[in-house]
């Protein structure tokens, strides 16, 4: 019984347990369950304790969906690599020179760099910091693309009949490539 209510109200359980006073969390349990002991009495612990690791079990399922991925960096609190704290947080120097102390230049490795790349729009597709998708990028599978390309120009050519929702990028190098179509 208590598993199954704590399966439900797990999300709430942990917001409302986790850092709050013996009162706060009195409350926040005899809202859901009846017969919880008063603070202070023997056995709220032990039912806070138990409460708790059900609700992390349940939040720990959660967390396996809505997966975040980090950027090293970030996750390493590596701030100043990219930001100047004294000054408002601002970024140490414009993109793509900013990733490119860590990234190798794309110039380097492709004879036609993207514009976006070309032009340190790095942040219309990646998120510096997290993601909940892979690679940090912002969106997901060809929204990626047609955040900048007209749905309607890219699908009326020849090149894309029938590409349906194949990734852009099982073609293109989103990057760079060796002429203007940037072909992988
Ligand atoms: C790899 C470089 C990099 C690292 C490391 C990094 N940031 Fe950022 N951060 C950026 C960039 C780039 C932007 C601007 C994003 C944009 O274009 O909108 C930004 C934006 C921000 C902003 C503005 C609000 C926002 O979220 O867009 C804050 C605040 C911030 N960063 C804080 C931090 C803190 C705190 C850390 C360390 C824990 C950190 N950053 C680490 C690159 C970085
Ligand atoms: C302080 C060093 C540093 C800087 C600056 C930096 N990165 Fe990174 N980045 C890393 C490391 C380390 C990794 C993980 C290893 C790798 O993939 O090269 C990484 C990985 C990535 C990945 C792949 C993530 C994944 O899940 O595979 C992306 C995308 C990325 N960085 C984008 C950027 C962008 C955009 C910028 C500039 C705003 C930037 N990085 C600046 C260090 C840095
Ligand atoms: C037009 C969108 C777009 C722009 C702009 C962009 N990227 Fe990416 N980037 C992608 C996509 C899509 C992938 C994932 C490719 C894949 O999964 O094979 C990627 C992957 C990466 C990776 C991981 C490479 C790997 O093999 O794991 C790094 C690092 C990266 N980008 C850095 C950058 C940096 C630095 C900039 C700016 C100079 C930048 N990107 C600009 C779309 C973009
Ligand atoms: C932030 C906006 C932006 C995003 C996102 C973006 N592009 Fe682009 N793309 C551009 C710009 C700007 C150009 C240069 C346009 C020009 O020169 O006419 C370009 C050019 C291209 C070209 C060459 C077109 C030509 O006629 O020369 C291709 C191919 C392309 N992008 C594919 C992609 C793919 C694939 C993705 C997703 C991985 C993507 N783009 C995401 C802005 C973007
Ligand atoms: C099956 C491979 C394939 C896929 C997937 C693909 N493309 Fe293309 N794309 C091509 C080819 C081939 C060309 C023409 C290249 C040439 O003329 O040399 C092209 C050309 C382009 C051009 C320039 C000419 C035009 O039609 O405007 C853009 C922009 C473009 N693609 C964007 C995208 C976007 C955005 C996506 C994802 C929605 C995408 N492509 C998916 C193969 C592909």
């Amino acid at each position: 019984m208590l598993k199954s209510i704590v399966r439900i109200f797990g999300a709430i359980l942990i917001v409302s347990i986790y850092s709050c006073s013996p009162e706060e969390k009195y409350d926040a349990l005899s809202f859901f369950l009846d017969g919880v002991p008063e603070p202070g009495a023997e056995g709220l612990d032990t039912l806070i304790s138990d409460t708790t690791k059900f609700a992390s079990s349940a939040s720990a399922r959660n967390r396996v969906r809505a997966k975040v991925y980090y950027h090293p960096p970030y996750k390493d609190k590596e701030c100043p690599e990219c930001h100047v704290r004294s000054q408002g947080n601002r970024l140490r120097e414009p993109m793509p020179g900013l990733c490119y102390q860590c990234h190798d230049d794309f110039a380097d490795e492709f004879a036609f760099v993207h514009g976006p790349v070309v032009s340190g729009f790095c942040t219309q597709c990646h998120n510096p910091h997290t993601s909940k998708y892979k690679k940090l990028m912002l969106r997901e599978g060809q929204e990626v693309c047609l955040y900048c390309h007209l749905r309607s120009d890219v699908f009326a050519g020849e090149d894309h009949e029938g590409i349906d929702d194949t990734i852009c990028w099982e073609c293109h190098n989103p990057h760079g490539g060796e002429d203007r179509f940037i072909m992988n």
